[in-house]
């Protein structure tokens, strides 16, 4: 394992499966009575969010507190970045106050991996603006794999706000070197050319898409990221893209429904739909600390053979 996760584009399936099968090893540990084991005790992990977060940066701590290293998590809008410190500056600072792991979400694309090149601690990408969103995408497969036994040749639709998503493009890396069958679908002008060189197919109707699933992850329409002009208007995008019962019913009682959080209800998804019994949206969330932690030990240097009991 190298010192840093930065992005799943450059993991191989071998990297990702291995994860994933450390993350099995997490998961039984979070499901003792104890949650806790000593394997990063006396590491420092260090949250540093430059773009709003609630589940990522919680299971970031559980992850680091249920394998007992230090968690500390800087509030950027409280911080000296107030002042006109630099990113590289601040990190620097983390840096001589002990941290072996640094957790960054930055609205610009391309921050983690700067980082990275800038301190010796583990630099983990928690979202760098539209790029990548690397441990979504593995909890997302994660979860999948958990539900259906394995990735390949599953038929995974992606749906909604394909142009902004960082997760969208994580899950796409991810599912592809996994074996699964990946579409997309959302209005032309949510939709990145040239999607179809990364080995998805692409639609823009999803009553035509949708029959073709297994599994179906609705994308949250990113409401801060757009531009002006993309979308008609919400309502128009609700009745065209939005996934609510009457269209869960249509795809029968195995269809698993995703979404990676948070959801703008009544948007791309129903709240009847989200809290559908099909619906796996807290398994992901859940799921999101044992493969957190599976990062952090395997970036520490643990093989997967010796997670500590
Ligand atoms: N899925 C996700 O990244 O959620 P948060 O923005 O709450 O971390």
């Amino acid at each position: 394992m190298r010192k840093d996760l930065l992005d799943l584009r450059s993991l191989s399936k071998q990297d990702i499966e291995l994860i994933l099968d450390t993350a099995d090893a997490c998961k039984e540990i979070l499901s003792r009575p104890v949650r806790k084991v000593p394997t990063l005790r006396g590491k420092v992990l260090v949250n540093l969010f430059y773009e709003a977060s609630t589940r990522t940066r919680m299971s970031f701590e559980m992850a680091g507190k249920c394998l007992s290293a230090d968690v500390m998590s800087v509030s950027v809008a409280t911080s000296s970045v107030t002042k006109g410190e630099s990113i590289k500056d601040t990190v620097r600072t983390v840096e001589a106050l002990g941290a072996d792991f640094v957790v960054i979400r930055h609205s610009s694309p391309g921050v983690p991996h700067l980082i990275a090149r800038t301190v010796r601690a583990g630099v983990i990408n928690a979202g760098d603006g539209t790029h990548e969103h690397p441990t979504q995408g593995l909890l997302d497969a994660f979860t999948i794999r958990e539900r259906l036994g394995s990735l390949a040749g599953r038929r995974v639709l992606i749906v909604g706000d394909i142009l902004h998503s960082r997760v969208a493009r994580s899950d796409i890396w991810a599912l592809t070197k996994l074996g699964a069958r990946v579409a997309v679908c959302g209005p032309a002008t949510l939709l990145p050319p040239g999607l179809e060189r990364f080995g998805v197919k692409v639609y823009t109707d999803l009553d035509e898409a949708l029959p073709q699933a297994e599994v179906i992850q609705v994308l949250r329409v990113q409401l801060e990221r757009q531009k002006g002009g993309l979308l008609p208007s919400l309502r128009e995008y609700s009745r065209r893209y939005g996934i609510n019962k009457q269209r869960l019913d249509a795809l029968g009682q195995d269809v698993v429904l995703m979404h990676p959080g948070p959801a703008n209800l009544g948007v791309e998804i129903t709240e009847v739909a989200a809290e559908d019994r099909r619906s796996v949206i807290r398994d992901q969330v859940r799921n999101g600390v044992a493969v957190r932690m599976a990062v952090l030990y395997l970036l520490s240097g643990g093989d997967k053979s010796e997670l500590a009991d």
